[in-house]
């Protein structure tokens, strides 16, 4: 059974896909895309079925990540049944999810970036409101502790 990994934000356009590429492409080029399936998802359902943010898109691209074909799906409670790790790219995305954890879950729910290295940032500033630097920060923030999540996954599940 592949282990299932769910990156979760607000719109599910900028933060939590730029998570879904950037740690897909890692479980590739590592060779795992059999033992650990990737996914994301926002806490709102606004941009439902909307691919990413075109600024998302353009600097993902530029650091060689295709996010075009993602598109936009709300959280469900369901996930809590099918998925793993579910990883909030904030604080605020965190308690609208731990709201929905059914008392059985026996996943991982937490930050993404408890698996960072660098310890500056706790949350994934969102970016929608900012400008290019802002979506850099979200790649730095996101690449970072990406690494340190297939780490964890790979020494817990002895891949
Ligand atoms: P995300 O960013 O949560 O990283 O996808 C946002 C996208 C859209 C909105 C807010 C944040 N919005 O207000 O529509």
């Amino acid at each position: 059974m592949a282990i299932k990994v769910v990156f979760v934000c607000l719109g599910n356009i900028c933060r939590s896909p730029t998570a879904d590429g950037v740690f897909q492409k890692l479980v590739l080029d590592a060779g795992l895309q059999e033992k650990i399936t990737v996914d994301s998802a926002g806490t709102a359902g606004w941009h439902q079925g909307r691919a990413p943010d075109i600024r998302t898109i353009a600097s993902a691209k530029k650091r060689g990540y295709d996010l075009s074909p993602l598109r936009a799906r709300q959280v469900l409670a369901q996930d809590f049944s099918h998925f793993d790790y579910i990883l909030a790219m904030d604080s605020v995305n965190l308690s609208d999810l731990a709201a929905l954890r059914p008392l059985d879950f026996s996943g991982h729910l937490g930050l993404l970036l408890g698996f960072a290295e660098r310890k500056d940032f706790a949350d994934v500033p969102d970016p929608y409101h900012g400008g290019d630097r802002d979506f850099e920060l979200v790649l730095d923030l996101v690449e970072d502790a990406a690494r340190g999540l297939l780490a964890a996954i790979r020494r817990q599940h002895n891949l």
